[in-house]
């Protein structure tokens, strides 16, 4: 399994604090079968200011201990990058690192409460330059919960989006949950990933978040899940079916969040 969005790179973020526990929550990665970690500290969130270079270093630390630790991970550097205007310019000056720094995917998450009225220009600009954007966990946004016509649009127009194992297991509530499953089913979510901060073993349950969307989904949903993110690391195009409108169920998901 490969996990595309994880905050175990150390002193970076608000994920692992030291080193130790970076690699012990790699440890517990693999025990639950990942074997690629993209590491994807947070970007323009809260004072966080993680540009490529800085990550493109602390990723290779992490390679080595991880390597002396004799942890069986491939750890690559990637980002979650806020939402902002010109994020173009981030990518061509260096401060934006797409997913695995292959180029071709970058991670983005919106703010927790709003979306901000230039997000739909800023992702058509990106693809219009040949970058697909990855929309982090839209399940636990509260607005696209009320209307996912927005995010209909999106992925109608090319944009992905990945959803959170944890979500998927109930960690966030069982609205959360249940949203989380009918993106799927929808053709609205490609991704599942971990977006792990190192916090505890139950963090990383990649494999029953999987299991999850077998039991809902189907087993062919849940292999497509798991497909892209091996697609997405090889720098291919991800698998994806035409997307259907997700009607919010007055009185279950509205209200709720
Ligand atoms: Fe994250």
């Amino acid at each position: 399994m490969i996990d595309i969005h994880s905050h175990v790179l150390p002193h970076i973020d608000d994920g692992t604090r030291y080193i130790q526990r970076s690699i012990t929550s790699l440890a517990r990665a693999a025990q639950n079968g990942v074997t690629h970690v993209i590491v994807t500290p947070h970007h323009g969130y809260k004072n966080y200011h993680n540009p490529r270079e800085k990550i493109l270093d602390a990723t290779l630390r992490l390679r080595l201990r991880a390597k002396k630790e004799r942890i069986p991970i491939l750890i690559f550097p990637g980002q979650e990058v806020l939402i902002h205007e010109d994020m173009m310019n981030g990518l061509n000056t260096g401060a934006l690192c797409t997913l695995a720094d292959a180029g071709q995917y970058l991670l983005i998450s919106l703010p927790q409460d709003t979306i901000p009225s230039f997000a739909m220009k800023e992702l058509s600009e990106l693809q219009r330059h040949g970058v697909v954007p990855v929309l982090a966990h839209p399940e636990r946004h509260p607005l696209i919960r009320k209307d996912p016509s927005w995010l209909y649009t999106l992925v109608q127009q090319g944009i992905v989006t990945q959803i959170t194992a944890p979500s998927l297991l109930g960690y966030s509530g069982r609205r959360v949950k249940r949203f989380a499953i009918d993106l799927i089913k929808h053709d609205l979510a490609h991704f599942i990933a971990s977006d792990t901060h190192g916090v505890g073993q139950d963090r990383y349950r990649m494999k029953e978040a999987y299991a999850i969307v077998e039991r809902h989904c189907g087993t062919s949903k849940a292999a497509l899940l798991k497909d892209n993110s091996d697609l997405l690391m090889h720098c291919q195009h991800i698998l994806r079916s035409e997307p259907r409108v997700l009607h919010t169920r007055r009185g279950l998901l509205n209200g709720f969040a």
